[in-house]
Formats: C-alpha cells, sequence, structure tokens
C-alpha cells in the first residue's frame, strides 16, 4: 500500500475525533470537514509538479516556480464540503463536479450528474469524498476522469474502510489516496465502523 497516505498529524487525528462524535452539530460538523480538508490538502500536495516561473521583485528578477492546472472533483454531495477547505490553499483550481448516489439497496454507485467538458482542461486531478466505504462511488469517479484523458489522479477523504482502500488500489493502483484514519470494517449495510455515521446528512442537516 505504498501509495496510501494515512495522516499522522496531530490536528488531523483532533478533528477527526470531534467530527466522529455523535453530539457534534451540523454548523461544527462543517467546519470541521472544512478544516481537514485543508490539513489533508497541505499534506497531499507536498509532490505536485512544478513549472519554472520568473517574476520581477521590486529588487529584479526572482526565478521561482508555479503549479500546473489543478481541477477539484467533488462527488455530490458530501465531497462538496471539503471544497471550500481545499479552495483556501488552491485558490486557483477549476472545479468540476460529479454526482453520484450509492443504490442503498446494491451498493452500488449510481452516476446522475456530470458536466465535465469535452476535453480535458487540467492535468492533476484531486478527488474529494469524506467516506470511502466500499470504494464504489471513488471507483466510477475515477474510471470517469481517467476516460475524459486526465494524467494524474490523486484521492482525498477524511475516513476510509480497509474494504474500500483495497477496491481503489486493486482497480486504480496509480492513484494516491490520502485519508485521515482507515476504520476497523464496514457493517452490513455498508457503514464504515466506527465511522462518523451518513457524512451528507450531518453535514447538510438531512
Ligand atoms: C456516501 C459518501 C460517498 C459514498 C461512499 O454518499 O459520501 O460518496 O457514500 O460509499 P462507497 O465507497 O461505498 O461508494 P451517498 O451515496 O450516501 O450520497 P450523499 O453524498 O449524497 O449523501
Amino acid at each position: 500500500m505504498s501509495n496510501v497516505f494515512v495522516s499522522k498529524h496531530p490536528l488531523v487525528q483532533h478533528k477527526l475525533t470531534a467530527l466522529r462524535d455523535v453530539n457534534t452539530a451540523h454548523r461544527d460538523f462543517r467546519s470541521l470537514v472544512r478544516e481537514l480538508a485543508m490539513l489533508l490538502t497541505y499534506e497531499s500536495t507536498l509532490d505536485l509538479q512544478l513549472e519554472e516561473k520568473q517574476v520581477s521583485t521590486p529588487m529584479g528578477i526572482a526565478h521561482g516556480k508555479k503549479s500546473r492546472e489543478i481541477g477539484l472533483i467533488p462527488i455530490l454531495r458530501a465531497g462538496l464540503g471539503m471544497t471550500d477547505g481545499v479552495m483556501a490553499l488552491l485558490p486557483s483550481v477549476q472545479v468540476w463536479h460529479i454526482g453520484l448516489y450509492r443504490d442503498e439497496k446494491t451498493l452500488q454507485p449510481v452516476e446522475y450528474y456530470n458536466k465535465l467538458p469535452n476535453d480535458p482542461t487540467v492535468q492533476v486531478c484531486i478527488v474529494l469524498d469524506p467516506m470511502l466505504a466500499t470504494g464504489g462511488s471513488a471507483v466510477a469517479t475515477i474510471t470517469i476522469l481517467k476516460r475524459w484523458g486526465v494524467e494524474r489522479i490523486k484521492f482525498m477523504g477524511l475516513i476510509a474502510a480497509p474494504e474500500g482502500i483495497d477496491r481503489l488500489t486493486t482497480v486504480h493502483p496509480d492513484v494516491d489516496i490520502h485519508i485521515g484514519a482507515i476504520d476497523s470494517h464496514l457493517n452490513e449495510i455498508g457503514f464504515i465502523v466506527p465511522g462518523l455515521g451518513d457524512a451528507g446528512d450531518r453535514m447538510f442537516g438531512t
């Protein structure tokens, strides 16, 4: 699992614990998701590829760097909650939404929204979804992005089940996974244990 990065940052662990707490209110839940997304962005961009860039300072020329075009792909709905935190650190990203919901009986992802343009406009994509349960939603989204022609893809989430990690690394072994924690297992209805419940519902109060 050389491309699975589980955050060891003390702030991530502290905030994840608050996020899991059943007594955390919707407003605090949303703030924590945003803050966690920011912290994980810092960690997941450590190997970002850069291009040369020259700028004029008041004292002369500086030979610096700039990042390549990055795309964010929040998986609707719950991925939306992470977008703002990522954009606080990467304000120039392009954001492309993909809507999938998980059929409650089959646990298979069902696509309901996709507005990607015909040709890829970014070199690197970061897929956002707080929960990696069976991995079906992440695998389907990344398959869509590869068909679109994206060269490099990362997945960023807050909590994963071992089952989701196995599936994603098997189907898309080239995709780096950045995650806050890997939990114990999936229960019989496909929820991560101990997890945090339904991230979309807790985020949006539904
Ligand atoms: C949840 C979650 C992930 C997906 C994870 O979304 O936000 O998108 O399930 O499960 P998987 O790894 O087994 O595919 P859900 O389908 O509940 O939709 P929502 O985000 O609209 O609540």
